[in-house]
Formats: structure tokens, C-alpha cells, sequence
């Protein structure tokens, strides 16, 4: 059988098991979160003194936790392009409505209301320039995105496990420096976000893990190839109006970088839990190959950790369009 008979063979063969995996990683509609849950009613007769405190707090936050925030959003706004992404991949058939679609299609569910609720409360700060936010997630959506899986679902997962916790890490991260100015609202909206990546999280590792049971050899030689491409953050291709492809994103980085919301050893960090979790240690029954990927695994922490402690750090304060720094160097 070929390689990629074999991948639809696992796929098919995991598919009874999505309704299993839908229950234990997602939450029903009826009982998740809205975006609304955390923003003021706009039915309300106090909605514009809601807006007042929204205002205010927001007047706390320096001008790069803005520019990380206008990212982080206009990253999960570009959410259409992922969803597309996961639905041409090999054995997820959205036409013929099979168990990965219905997976997918729920994912995508509630991965909406991130962007969506990010959205409003920028919307509502008045801390950024809207239209320019727009203008940067219509690009996004029309460049698209290539993270290096191909159609390859064993790729894919290993691509989305890293992503969903790298995801994580930064809305987290961002939740704890709002709270930090006091801004309880945001801190709240940050984590509770930060929640929905982590079950994302979990259950895409756990994909992995199920798949090495069935076919490691594969498996292995499938996240090994992804490392070696690097994990692409899904909106490398983020711009600005008039800026080049490339140049926004680097600068962005280093923002976060800076802020310490997401740096190249959490990179690292991300990479060591996933090694551990799919036990590549002490993984054996593998073929040469994909013995000598599991070596390149094991040991590619440490030797990315070192080229982190070498990585100088550009601390130089960048400018985006997205926010008016005229006030907001606190
Ligand atoms: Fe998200
Ligand atoms: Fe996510």
C-alpha cells in the first residue's frame, strides 16, 4: 500500500472515534462561552458607562502590548484560511461530510469567537486604528498561508498540536500583563482564550499520539520533516498597508519577543513537551529511518536552546500602523 493509502487507512480508522474526541476536547455550544459573555450589552442602559471603564483601563496598556494584541488578533481573525487549510487535507472530506469534517467544522466553531471577541474589545479600547486592523486581516486572508504539511494529516496534526499551545502561551502571556495594569476585563477574555487553545491542544497531540500506535515510523518521519521546516507561525505573511510581505511579521516577533509573550524558548519549551508527551525517548520498534528521526528529535531542544542564547535580541522600538503612538509610550 502507499504511504498516502496508508495515512487514509488510519484516518478512516480513527473516524468512529471523533464524536469520543468532539465530547471530551470541545464544549457544546449551549454551554461555552460567547463573546458577549465579557463585553458590555449594548441592549444595556449602562452600556456606554461600561464603554467609560473599557476606555479608561486601556489608557494603562504601553504601546507594544497593543501592537501584540492588534496581532494576536488579526492571527486568529484570519481563521477562514485555516479552516480551508485542514479541510483539503487527506482524509478530512468536507463534501462528503465524513467524522474529520464534522471535527473540523466544530473547531473552527470555536476558534470564531477568539478574533470575534478580540475583535470588539479593540474595537471598543479605542486604542488602535481599525481600519488599518482590517485592512492587515484582509491582506492576511487574501495571502493566505503555507505552514510546509502539504495534504499530509500526520503533518497537519503535528503542525496544529505545536500551533494550538504556542497559541496558548501568548494569549496567556497577555492575560497576565493585563492584569498586571489592572485590566480585568482583558486578563479574563485573555485566558479564557488561552483555555480554549490548550483543549485544542491536548486533543491534537493526542492524534499524534494515537497515529505513532498505528504507524510510527511515519509518524515520526512526519514531525521530524515539519521541525526541520520549522514551525511557521500561522500569520507569517501579516502586513501592513504599504508594507512588504515579511517585514511586518519580523517586526512583530520581536515585539513579542520583547514583551515576552512569545519567545524563541517557548519554541523550544513547545518542542521538549511533545517530545515527552509522545515518549520519542523510548520509543523503539522503528526502522533506520525513522530511528535516526527520533535521534534528530531528541536531541534538537538542546541544540535550539543554544542557538537561542546566542540570538540577539533586536530591542529597537518599532512603529505599526495599527497604533498611534502619540500618548501611549507609557
Ligand atoms: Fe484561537
Ligand atoms: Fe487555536
Amino acid at each position: 500500500m502507499s504511504i498516502a493509502n496508508i495515512r487514509l487507512e488510519v484516518m478512516k480508522t480513527l473516524e468512529p472515534r471523533i464524536d469520543e474526541f468532539i465530547k471530551k476536547y470541545l464544549i457544546p455550544v449551549e454551554k461555552i462561552w460567547q463573546p458577549t459573555d465579557f463585553l458590555p450589552d449594548s441592549q444595556s442602559e449602562e452600556f456606554y458607562d461600561h464603554i467609560t471603564v473599557i476606555r479608561e483601563e486601556a489608557k494603562e496598556l504601553p504601546y507594544d502590548f497593543w501592537v501584540v494584541l492588534v496581532g494576536d488578533t488579526v492571527t486568529e481573525e484570519a481563521l477562514p484560511t485555516y479552516e480551508s487549510w485542514l479541510m483539503d487535507v487527506e482524509g478530512i472530506d468536507n463534501v462528503a461530510n465524513n467524522g474529520w469534517s464534522k471535527w473540523v467544522r466544530h473547531w473552527t466553531g470555536e476558534e470564531n469567537r477568539h478574533g470575534d471577541v478580540l475583535n470588539k474589545y479593540l474595537y471598543l479600547s479605542g486604542r488602535v486604528n481599525m481600519r488599518e486592523v482590517e485592512i492587515t486581516t484582509h491582506y492576511l486572508l487574501n495571502d493566505g498561508f503555507d505552514p510546509g504539511t502539504d495534504r499530509d494529516p500526520y503533518k497537519n496534526f503535528v503542525y496544529t498540536a505545536f500551533q494550538e499551545l504556542a497559541t496558548n502561551i501568548s494569549h496567556k502571556r497577555v492575560g497576565t500583563l493585563a492584569a498586571e495594569k489592572n485590566n480585568k476585563l482583558l486578563a479574563k477574555m485573555c485566558r479564557i482564550i488561552a483555555g480554549d487553545e490548550m483543549r485544542h491542544h491536548l486533543a491534537y497531540k493526542e492524534f499524534v499520539k494515537i497515529i505513532f500506535d498505528y504507524d510510527r515510523n511515519e509518524m515520526m518521519l512526519a514531525f521530524a520533516d515539519m521541525m526541520k521546516k520549522k514551525i511557521v507561525m500561522p500569520a507569517n505573511l501579516i502586513k501592513q498597508s504599504g508594507d512588504k510581505v515579511k517585514d511586518t511579521f519580523v517586526r512583530f516577533s520581536n515585539c513579542a519577543q520583547n514583551l515576552g509573550v512569545y519567545t524563541a524558548m517557548d519554541y523550544v519549551g513547545i518542542l521538549e513537551k511533545l517530545n515527552k508527551y509522545w515518549e520519542l525517548e523510548t520509543m523503539g520498534e522503528l526502522d533506520e529511518k525513522a530511528e535516526k528521526a527520533r535521534d534528530y528529535l531528541c536531541k534538537l531542544p538542546a541544540r535550539l536552546k543554544r542557538v537561542s542564547e546566542r540570538m540577539k535580541l533586536d530591542t529597537e522600538q518599532n512603529f505599526f500602523s495599527w497604533v498611534n503612538p502619540d500618548g501611549m509610550m507609557a
